[in-house]
């Protein structure tokens, strides 16, 4: 039965590029998730008896958000609802789903790559038809209705058993439970040569990929150990656990760094592999031999034709301004344009559309191609395994043979953590203050070829984003970039991109840290970094 109940606006629903993101807590406020809900449908037309695809990371409070949205979309006149087992789907495999089916639209419950739990995180995301996450026209219009919301509809209909595999109804809508993997893994099989890296399994290639207790382990079982070969205890934390058991699932060098040391040891896997709390970032590790998310773009890109799904050739590559050069040098040497966007995987999408490019990546263990919408974490995962399927050559080889071609772009990023927020906007004011004179400087025997803060202007929509971040470039390839970070919660995160180029001829194969030793010490004296935020050392080193 249709239930209209009055309601009053929560003041902060106001939903970023990455959704709605707040403290469970938060979250569990009486008609909170409701009010928010409800502000999606009103924002959106011409759904009535559509689909709307609706899952999540597995984190605690999901399944009782999910049961909240099933009702909700019924009452709304949604027709189909389709609902991943035990409410899971990982953020890649909605966007698939969402393409696949033709869905209307949907709603992902997750805060990404942010702890969980009873005292972690929570968050809603609606993606649109297209699979990739709403505009900003829709989300300010979904923040503009939680403003003035007064009443949502639900159904009194009680909650349906999320583990059951088919179809129930809930009102007049049809909900379909189904499968998590499926329609996610059917089209891996149609990207990727899963003969070859069956093949590369059974030769006694060793791998091991944690999947931090969050979405990822279902399909990584399903994909790696069973489909593909690679043998049980290949995944490592699998089961979703509510609260991720206890860790953080950022698949980066601090938090995953039991995998790190495990694949670094001599006798180590030949592959080590992570992803994030939803499942769109990816760790890449070879024995041995640490691959950095923006290197890892390029080596994919150098390859790609290698598997079946790209093996036309790529359109173009975009990456994130502060992510390395890496991936321009393979597009020089390709013939085909490199874009450099705005940080945030947004700005891929109408490149993606457009059919301008086919391969994307951030610095932030983001990377993605024109299958879907999001980046993805277990489809990177498969475009390593196919080319060292097809290359027969270690990680540690390639990357090698890699840098022995194009030149290596030492690279690291450099986080403060919770800094005051009025000194982290100080720090960045000055820095601007001082671009027009830097062209010609010499820094710590660096000379300064340009320096700008980084403005976009979007080729498909013609819009410009201003304002992305201070770009140091030198002479010869090597930049810092400094910028605060648009998705922290506490204070300002100052983040200090440094990368230094290293042409075919030198030395290629030193420690990151050691090799940007002098730039790192230049990158804090130039923006003064001790004097103005109190902290002599970054809190997350990447
Ligand atoms: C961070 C990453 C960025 C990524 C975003 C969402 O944003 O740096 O590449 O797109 O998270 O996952 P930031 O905190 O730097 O604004
Ligand atoms: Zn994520």
């Amino acid at each position: 039965m249709l239930r209209i109940v009055e309601t009053k606006p929560y003041p902060d629903q106001k939903p970023g590029t990455s959704g709605l993101r707040k403290k469970v807590k938060v979250f569990q406020q009486p008609g909170y998730v409701e009010n928010f809900v409800q502000s999606v449908f009103d924002s959106l037309e011409g759904f009535a008896g559509d689909t709307l695809v609706i899952g999540g990371d597995g984190r605690y409070f999901n399944a009782e958000a999910i049961q909240i949205a099933i009702r909700l979309a019924a009452a709304n006149g949604f027709g189909r609802i389709v609902v991943g087992q035990h409410g899971w789907l990982s953020t890649p495999a909605v966007s698939a789903l969402i393409r696949a089916l033709g869905a209307f639209g949907g709603l992902i419950l997750s805060a990404s790559h942010n702890p969980g739990g009873p005292d972690g995180d929570f968050g809603i995301k609606y993606n649109i038809g297209a699979g990739g996450p709403a505009p900003e026209k829709i989300t300010d219009a979904i923040f503009a209705r939680t403003k003035t919301i007064t009443q949502y509809k639900t159904l009194d209909a009680p909650d349906i058993a999320l583990g059951r595999l088919g179809e129930v109804k809930v009102g007049a809508a049809t909900v379909a439970i189904v499968d998590p993997v499926e329609t996610y893994a059917k089209l891996m099989r149609k990207l990727f040569d899963f003969e070859a890296i069956r093949g590369l399994f059974a030769s006694g290639f060793r791998m091991k990929f944690d999947a931090m207790h969050a979405i990822t382990g279902p399909y990584a079982k399903a994909i790696f150990e069973e489909e593909l070969g690679a043998g049980a205890g290949v995944v490592i934390n699998g089961v979703p656990l509510p609260s991720f058991g206890g860790h953080h699932p950022d698949p980066n060098l601090t938090y995953a760094r039991e995998l790190y040391d495990l694949v670094m040891a001599p006798d180590g896997p030949d592959f080590g592999a992570a992803s994030d709390g939803d499942g769109d970032r990816n760790l890449i590790i070879g024995r041995g031999q640490f691959i950095t998310p923006s290197d890892s773009l390029a080596m994919l890109a150098a390859n790609a034709t290698l598997a079946p799904g790209y093996a036309a050739g790529l359109k173009g590559i975009a990456r994130s301004m502060p992510t390395s050069a890496a991936a321009d040098r393979v597009a020089a040497k390709l013939g085909i344009p490199c874009y450099e966007t705005p940080t945030g995987w947004k700005f891929f999408g109408n490149l993606l559309d457009a059919d301008m490019a086919t391969l994307c990546g951030e610095e932030s263990f983001g990377t993605g191609s024109n299958h879907i919408r999001e980046k993805d974490g277990v489809w990177a995962v498969l475009m390593w395994l196919n080319i060292l399927a097809k290359r027969k050559i270690s990680v540690a080889d390639l990357a090698a043979e890699h840098w022995r071609t194009y030149g290596r772009n030492y690279y690291t990023r450099h986080d403060y953590d919770e800094v005051d927020l009025s000194a982290g906007n100080a720090l960045m004011d000055a820095l601007r203050a001082r671009l027009p004179a830097l062209p010609g400087q010499s820094l710590g025997g660096y000379k300064v070829q340009a320096a700008d803060d980084f403005a976009y202007h979007d080729p498909v929509d013609g819009s410009d984003s201003k304002g992305q971040g201070v770009r140091v470039l030198f002479e010869g390839g090597s930049r810092i970039v400094y910028r605060l970070s648009g998705t922290g919660t506490v204070g300002a995160t100052i983040r200090i991109y440094i990368e230094k180029y290293e042409p075919p001829t030198g030395d290629l194969g030193q420690d990151a840290q050691t090799a940007l030793a002098d730039l790192i010490g230049l990158s804090r004296q130039f923006c003064e970094i001790e004097k103005r935020t109190g902290r002599a050392a970054p809190s997350v080193i990447t």
